[in-house]
């Protein structure tokens, strides 16, 4: 991604959603809210609020730039490959299911790799601003398909743009940083099975008590 594209997507296209957003939720009851929750109620459940898209597009910018480092890409390693390889069979076939989305979006928006009903993995396509957090999935990684994310360096080339963050780009500490985040929350399913001294350990503390 090139200083240029940089510049212009984060500090003007992102600057301009912050500035808006903060001019509409002025002296309003919005201003209480975080914007996570903000996103939420200006969902409206689909019927979305003037405020929504701004809000939206803030959030989801503020976690793309996570999701990207320099020098990134490649394969991720750890719990987050085991997770990807036993939902999608392989990495490759991860990929491909991502890159296949990603050029396949129609207009504007991302593509996403998620945690859905807790324990699933899912690539998902969403329009404009809409990101998983409406559906109550828990975003892990996105790509942002907006022209303005890559028509100065790729012009009309969205497949160059989606090959450079897989080899290039994506920040797989973030992605595991975030799924261990998740796990604080909800069950991913793994089953812990404590072992013989913690439970003695466990048992001798609470004597004590
Ligand atoms: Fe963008």
């Amino acid at each position: 991604m090139s200083k240029e594209t940089l510049e212009l997507h984060w500090g003007k296209h992102h600057r301009g959603y912050v500035d808006k957003l903060n001019k509409q939720i002025a002296n309003t009851d919005f201003e209480r809210y975080n914007l996570e929750d903000l996103i939420n109620v200006s969902y409206n459940n689909g019927n979305p609020q003037p405020i929504f898209n701004n809000a939206a597009q803030v959030w989801n910018h503020d976690f793309f730039w996570d999701t990207l480092r320099p020098h990134g890409g490649k394969e991720p390693s750890g719990q987050v490959l085991d997770r990807i390889t036993k939902q999608f069979g392989s990495y490759d076939a991860f990929v491909e299911d991502f890159k296949h989305a990603a050029t396949t979006l129609f207009g504007s928006g991302w593509v996403w790799l998620s945690l859905k009903k807790d324990t699933e993995l899912v690539v998902e396509k969403s329009l404009n601003a809409i990101n998983p957090l409406v559906w109550d999935h828990i975003p892990l990684l996105s790509l942002d398909i907006w022209e303005h994310a890559y028509y100065l360096d790729f012009q009309n080339e969205r497949g160059a743009y989606i090959n450079m963050f897989f080899d290039n780009l994506i920040n797989w500490e973030a992605v595991e940083n975030r799924l261990n985040r998740a796990k604080g929350f909800i069950g991913l399913g793994d089953i812990i099975i404590p072992s013989v001294e913690s439970i003695q350990e466990r048992e001798k503390r609470s004597y004590y008590v």
